[in-house]
């Protein structure tokens, strides 16, 4: 299938909220295929990049079903990669019993100041690559580690944001940092003509603390 917007790379996140199965109510294949056919008419594509279920749900567990559909998209052409976010290892493995697959992507929240380093290396060590969401904590770690990271941005001529971001890539992380402003995105993009040197990694290594600036995939229902 081809998209109209063969030059544009869309990922969107799946919300999935239908009702149980039963014989009265549509299979949870099929909610999950009519949400995939809503939100791509919205987009105005035929296909997307990435789909991903958006959060585990572990005390209503539903990622099964919804990944069989995904599966079905996937074959029809109608997305490329499958993904999660904010899967802990125990969700990943039960995805996997259950589905015979592990997902290519898990998108979880990941930041100086709440590193998850034990779910990223048991991602990478799955082959499963890891997605940093508030990768820069909403703002709040640009000023993290008493003025660390603004030290470090002064050293390099760069700003905070380039640091925390530049810190990602070379843990090999994929980001998604969000700005409403253009010169800001265009900032975010510029990580490549800088490192790190090993001791101001190491710095921002030991900045790890538990300051989760959103939801525990635990409890969290989104839907
Ligand atoms: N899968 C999930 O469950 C999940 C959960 C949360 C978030 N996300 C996704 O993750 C993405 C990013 O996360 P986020 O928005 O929560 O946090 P974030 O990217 O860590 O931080 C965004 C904040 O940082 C500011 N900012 C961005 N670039 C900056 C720069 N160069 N200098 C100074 N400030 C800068 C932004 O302000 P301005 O916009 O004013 O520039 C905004 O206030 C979003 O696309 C979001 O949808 C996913």
């Amino acid at each position: 299938m081809r998209s109209r917007r063969p030059d544009t790379t869309t990922g969107i996140v799946a919300v999935v909220c239908g009702s149980r199965p039963s014989s009265e109510t549509p299979s949870r294949d099929d909610s999950t295929l009519r949400a995939f056919d809503r939100q791509t008419a919205l987009l105005g594509l035929d296909y997307v990049d990435m789909y991903m279920i958006h959060w585990p749900t572990p005390f209503d567990w539903r990622a099964a079903e919804t990944w069989r559909a995904f599966v079905r998209l996937r074959d029809e052409g109608r997305v490329r990669s499958l993904g999660v976010c904010n899967f802990l290892p125990e969700h990943l493995d039960r995805l996997r019993s259950e589905t015979g697959e592990y997902p290519g992507v898990d998108q979880i929240e990941c930041h100086p100041t709440w590193q998850q380093r034990d779910v990223a290396s048991y991602c990478r060590s799955r082959g499963i690559a890891v997605e940093a969401y508030s990768p820069m904590a909403r703002g709040a770690d640009l000023d993290a580690g008493d003025g660390l990271i603004r030290a470090i941005a002064r050293e390099h001529g760069v700003s905070c944001a380039q640091v925390i971001l530049r810190w990602h890539i070379e843990n090999g992380t994929i980001i998604i940092p969000k700005s409403v402003h253009a010169e800001r995105q265009r900032e975010n993009l510029d990580l490549f003509g800088f490192s790190l040197t090993p001791a101001e990694h190491a710095e921002i290594d030991a900045l790890d603390g538990p300051t989760r600036a959103g939801h525990d995939p635990l409890t969290f229902s989104y839907a």
